[in-house]
């Protein structure tokens, strides 16, 4: 059993190969022209002792699931997850109630759907990858589950490639649509955003720098929602210590006071 495994060896090792060298291919390709350097932006969850505003978080998720939803998913989410933005439960549950999820297959095999529930994950944009590639040009549009955290550039480059569309971007045959953010300066994603296509019930001004800055605050918040949580953790953990440290000193000398110099 060994030994075969170990004889089998060969053919694992080139086709490994076989796959770095297809993997690497397109980045040798791009290399010349790589993406522009977005401009930093004032994130409120930046730095150490950042933390999310939380009414951006939620026009975001407005945002997500008004514009970017028919294409991207966020299989990694559950409806129950979002109570954290700051929703009571009977509001996670009108939410979770207005996405429609699969529901496996009826006796015709056709696929049923039911309304969410909040211990479901988002559903998938597409039935399959195949019509996730078809709908788009052949490339299926990434989850944007992690996206903020392993996107190359994070937040800044995701609202840069999202505000970074010429106004009157054309689709380039066997390119994609132009802009300056995306490797190789083309994206296969469309531009997203469309005149109206969304009101915010607190009176913000939907502009598309602004609805690019919430769901980039969005898309942050579901990358590492725990953030703000290990942030208050740890600025009580130092005070703590600090304390703790004083308390310290204080023993110190007085455990020696009586001890002559
Ligand atoms: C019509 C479909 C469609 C919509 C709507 C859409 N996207 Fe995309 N998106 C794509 C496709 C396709 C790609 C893959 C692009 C590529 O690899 O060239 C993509 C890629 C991305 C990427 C990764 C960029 C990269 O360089 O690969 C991010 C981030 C992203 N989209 C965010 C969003 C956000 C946020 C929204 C909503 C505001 C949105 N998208 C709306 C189709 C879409």
């Amino acid at each position: 059993m060994v030994l075969s495994r170990h004889a089998g060896m060969g053919p694992v090792v080139s086709r490994f190969a076989a796959i770095m060298v297809a993997c690497a291919a397109p980045v040798w390709a791009n290399a010349a022209e790589g993406p522009k350097p977005a401009p930093p932006q004032a994130w409120s969850f930046k730095g150490p002792l950042g933390h999310f505003d939380l009414a951006a978080v939620q026009r975001g998720y407005g945002v997500y699931a008004a514009v970017c939803a028919t294409c991207h998913g966020l299989a990694q989410v559950h409806f129950s997850d979002l109570a954290d933005m700051g929703l009571d439960s009977e509001q996670v549950l009108a939410l979770a109630a207005s996405w429609r999820v699969p529901d496996g297959l009826d006796a015709h095999n056709h696929l049923q759907y039911r309304k969410g529930r909040p211990d479901d994950a988002f559903p998938m944009p597409f039935g399959s990858p195949a019509a996730a590639k078809a709908a788009n040009g052949g490339i299926v549009p990434p989850d944007l589950s992690r996206m903020v955290s392993v996107y190359p550039g994070g937040a800044d480059r995701v609202y840069a490639l999202l505000t970074g569309f010429a106004p009157d971007a054309r689709h380039v045959e066997g390119k994609g649509f132009a802009n300056p953010y995306a490797i190789g300066h083309f994206t296969a994603m469309p531009p997203p955003w469309h005149e109206g296509a969304l009101h915010y019930a607190d009176g913000t001004e939907p502009t598309v720098q602004q609805q690019a800055r919430d769901v980039t605050t969005f898309l942050a918040w579901v990358s590492a929602p725990h953030q703000d949580t290990r942030h208050r953790l740890g600025v009580g953990a130092g005070l703590y210590l600090c304390f703790l440290a004083l308390l310290f000193v204080l023993l110190n000398r007085r455990v020696w006071s009586d001890v002559r110099k």
